[in-house]
């Protein structure tokens, strides 16, 4: 089975298909990036972007992609050295703590600001601690996270 991961086509053997894509790109790619924190789509720690949308990979069956699938992870924002802008917010307001939960915090903010409307629309604090919502962060890193996405939106 093949999709395309990180803008490259990607095989996986048949053997891993019965398991989560966060396990096989953690497992089989060695892509550790994504996290595994609940397993069950509701932390967050998992977020990849897949066809254009933030995506739980703990919840999405390695069966179910195809070769025209698209799968962003936070080992392809960096391109030819250079941070991805989001990155770039995120180092600018020191917004890590431990960390853990930091790579899906990313990708969601990547797929929100990718999609013009749907950033135009959170250009208010509130709509931004609202969008960016469904990803959990233990050291409460909510505030510098708002401030990076707003700075973005501006
Ligand atoms: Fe996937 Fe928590 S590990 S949502």
């Amino acid at each position: 089975m093949q999709y395309v991961l990180n803008g490259a086509i990607a095989d996986v053997p048949s053997e891993w298909h019965d398991e989560s894509l966060l396990f096989v790109l953690r497992e089989y790619h060695g892509l550790v990036g994504a996290k595994f924190g609940c397993g069950v789509g509701i932390c967050g720690a998992c977020t990849v972007i897949v066809d254009g949308m933030a995506t739980r990979s703990c919840q999405v069956q390695t069966a179910e992609l195809t070769p025209t699938t698209q799968v962003l992870t936070i080992e392809g924002l960096e391109v030819n050295g250079k941070l991805h802008p989001v990155q770039e917010a995120w180092l600018a307001h020191a917004v890590p703590q431990c960390g853990y939960c930091q790579s899906g915090q990313i990708m969601s903010a990547v797929a929100l600001l990718a999609d013009g409307d749907r950033a135009d629309a959170t250009a208010s604090s509130d709509a931004i601690l609202s969008a960016m919502n469904d990803n959990l962060c233990r050291c409460g890193t909510y505030q510098r996270i708002r401030d990076a996405v707003r700075d973005l939106i501006e």
